[in-house]
Formats: C-alpha cells, structure tokens, sequence
C-alpha cells in the first residue's frame, strides 16, 4: 500500500510508470539509427548483454534503495550513507534537471512536427534536410511547443503519483504500443520492406568493435532511465510486498522491446521509399520525412502524424519522470507543496534549456563551443555530454561501490526479498550480487574513465 508520501496503486501502476520512464526518445530516436549504422542484430546482442549484466542489476538496485528509504535520491543516499554519499543522491538531482532541459527541447521537436504533418504544410517542402536545419533554428515556434509540452509534463507531476503519473502511464503505454504495431504492420505491406529488415536484423559482426561495445551500454543505461535516481525516486513510491525483481525485469523486457520494434518501423519505412537509412539522427526527423511525402497525403498524415504522437507520448512519460526526480527532493527534504514544487522546477528547467533551444543557428553565441572533442558542440551538445555521457555512468558506479562497501549486499537482498521469499539463497540473489559488487563497478568505472579520456584528452 502507499506510504504518506503517496505511492502508486499497484504493481502494474508502477511497472508501467517505470516502463514509462525508460522508454522514451532514447528508443524510438536513437536506438534504430544507433544498431542500424553498427551491425544490426550483432549490436542488439550486445546490447542485450549489457541490458542483463549491467542493466538490469543496477535497476533492481535503485528500485530497492528507493524502496528501503521511502526517499527521493538526496534523502536516500542520506539514510543509508550519511552527508558525504547524500552527494551523490544531489548530483543525480541536478542531472535528472539538467536532461529534462533539454530532453524537453527535443520532445518540442516532435510535438512541432506532429502538428505540421497534421496541418499538412510540411509536405509542400522538398528538402526536408534543409527543413529541420531551419526548424530548429526558429526561434518562435520551438519557445511555443516545448513550453506546452514543458506544461502538460509539470501538470501530471502536479497531479500526483497515483493520478497524474500512473493514470497516464497506463493510457500512453498501451495506446504506443498499438500505434507501434499498427506503423510495423503497415511498413511491412509496403515494396522492400523486407530490405529494411534484413538492413536492421542481419547480423554484421565485423562492424562490433570497442566503441561500439561501448556505446551500447551507454545506451542501455540513458534507455533504462539509470544512473540518476529516476529509479530511486519511483521505486520509494512501490508497494512494499512488491516483487521488485519481476516489476524490475518486466519494465526492462518492455524497454528493449519497444526499442527493437521501433527499427522494425523505421527501416521498412525508409527502405519502402529508397530514402538513406545512414541518416544517424535526422533519421526520424529528416528520413521519415521523405517516406511521409510519397504516400498520398491522406495516408501521410495518418502514418506521419501517428508516428510523431508516438514520439510525443514516449517522450512524455520520461519528461515526468525527469521532473518528479527534483520535485519529490524539493517535497521530502524542503517541505514544499507539490505545486510549488512543480512550477518552481518546470520554470527553472525551462530556462535552464533555453540555450539548449538556442544553440542550434538561433544564437550564434550557444552554437558553437570548441572547449574540447574537436569543438563544434552546440550548448546542447556540452549539457548531453557532461550531464548524461559522463555522469550516468558514474553515477551507475557510485551507486554500486554505495551498495557493495557502506549499505551492504546483505541489506539488498533483505529489500529484494521482500515480497520475494525464495530470493535469499537463490541462484539470482547470488547473481545479483556478484554483478553488484564486482562487475558493475568494474565496467561503469571504466566506461566512465574512458568516456572523460575521449571527450578531454583525445
Ligand atoms: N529513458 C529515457 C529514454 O530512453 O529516452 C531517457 C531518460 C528518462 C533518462 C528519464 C533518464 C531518466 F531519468
């Protein structure tokens, strides 16, 4: 049952708010083009691996934390470890603040074209590459979107845990996977679609590498929501005989699936129609595009617009988890209501994304920062590599060496087997620890050293 703080109402409630969460732009936008461009089926082996070795262990250790302590990130950290670790719980904070500012941006992106393919202008262009170039340096109409969408995401935080976050979890979750489907299913109906599929699937294991190893698990871990406390923060809202370890796999079953279908939309898609399937990130917003226009208009807007609601819609769920991470802080540890909480922080992040929004032809002075990796970043570029690149790992890796050294495995399994009575003993208790103790510090420590050594010292 929910503790004072409120909690969600079930198990069901919170693996879909934490399957929410995790799926997001992280597997419809970055994931198709990520695997497409790295050897198909072999990176989604790979990835996989990373899911289960690193992923999964770390999720389980975050809801159980969170669980634990009844806590927002900052106070957990603080129960369990004392002053000096409840850094770390702030750290993650100030990260969830600072990926919200501009994940929102990006998620503007999406709302903006969702409205264009509907009112159907955009199909009158031709350079669709040229169009997104010019739309994200349009001043106006991004301020426009992303402040809506920056509101929908404060008013269902605003709405609470049980009716804002979980009520619509359990309406967007099912609705994207119907819309998921339905787009897979159409794409198949289409010439070549089957090109597309071999482009995704065929395994390329000449093209697995160490920085494409590499670059799976950073994927896993910003796809799954870890590193930050996102985890912590909902997982002190689950009912307290929950079986974390099934809640914890479900909601990572669910993300890997989603995406994994979403390449299984895209290529057959953008094969359909011979567009580029190496567009890396325009993939979505520049390809797609391409593939929209061919088909008559009606249709077009059908499967356009059906697409970018999708994007929205996964988009959404994440942006509320970024959200609730420091306002349940500025709740538990500050004693503020939830509205001032809410708009105290969806205006803060909001203004905190603005050079995010900026930085991409509006202002020259945002643009263009060459202070390391060979320059030419854009201040959303330098916000993503410091506070998401860097830091989820690290921050994946503190929580480990937090586990193994001051809270204890012992402890762990206590929380995990509640609600679980044949965990302690068990071959998964022994697992999950092993992969706690040694692995995950291990791999994240040196993900995390290698990333600092490639972005600064190259
Ligand atoms: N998991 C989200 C995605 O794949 O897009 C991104 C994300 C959401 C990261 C929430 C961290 C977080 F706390």
């Amino acid at each position: 049952m929910p503790n004072a703080r409120g909690g969600f109402s079930s198990k069901l409630g919170f693996v879909a708010a934490a399957a929410g969460s995790a799926v997001g732009l992280g597997n419809i936008w970055q994931f198709p083009y990520i695997a497409g461009e790295n050897g198909g089926a072999a990176f989604l082996l790979v990835y996989v691996l990373w899911i289960f070795l690193i992923g999964l262990p770390i999720m389980l250790a975050e809801i159980a934390v969170g669980r634990r302590t009844l806590a927002n990130p900052y106070g957990a950290y603080h129960q369990l470890g004392g002053k000096s670790w409840a850094l770390v719980g702030l750290f993650g904070i100030l990260c969830g603040v600072m990926i919200l500012s501009f994940y929102n941006v990006v998620s503007g992106w999406a709302f903006g074209y969702f409205v264009q393919i509907v009112k159907g202008d955009i199909f009158n262009e031709t350079n669709f590459s040229s169009y997104f170039s010019s739309y994200v340096a349009d001043f106006e109409d991004n301020l426009v979107y992303s402040i809506i969408f920056m509101f929908i995401t404060a008013f269902v935080v605003y709405k609470g845990i049980q009716k804002g976050i979980e009520g619509t979890a359990k309406i967007l979750m099912p609705t994207l996977f119907f819309i998921l489907i339905a787009l897979i299913i159409y794409g198949f109906t289409l010439p070549n679609a089957i090109d597309g599929v071999e482009f995704y699937l065929l395994p390329d294991f000449s093209l697995i590498n160490g920085a494409t190893i590499y670059s799976a698990l950073g994927q896993a871990f910003f796809s799954l929501s870890l590193g930050m406390g996102a985890l912590i923060t909902y997982g002190s809202y689950i009912g307290k005989d929950d079986n974390l370890l099934s809640s914890a796999s479900l909601v990572t079953v669910t993300d890997t699936l989603v995406a994994f279908l979403a390449g299984l939309m895209i290529f057959p898609l953008v094969f359909s129609q011979g567009q580029s399937p190496s567009e890396g990130p325009g993939l979505v917003f520049v390809a797609l595009l391409g593939v929209f226009k061919t088909m008559p208009l009606f249709v077009g807007k059908l499967v356009g617009g059906g697409f970018f609601l999708l994007l929205c819609f996964a988009a959404l769920t994440s942006t509320i988890s970024l959200l609730e991470v420091p306002v349940s802080y500025l709740i538990d540890q500050k004693k503020w209501s939830r509205l001032k909480a809410v708009s105290t922080m969806a205006i803060v992040i909001f203004l905190i994304g603005l050079p995010s929004m900026l930085g991409h032809g509006a202002i020259d002075m945002f643009t263009n920062f060459t202070f390391y990796e060979g320059g030419n970043k854009s201040f959303m570029d330098v916000v993503e590599d410091l506070f998401f690149v860097i830091s989820l790992p690290l921050g994946g890796f503190l929580l480990s060496i937090f586990i193994a050294y001051k809270w204890k495995v012992e402890n762990l399994s206590k929380e995990i087997a509640k609600g679980n009575d044949t965990y302690v003993g068990s071959w998964k208790e022994k697992y999950f620890n092993f992969m706690i103790v040694y692995v995950c510090p291990l791999v994240l420590g040196i993900m995390f050293v290698l990333t600092v050594l490639s972005k600064f010292f190259d």
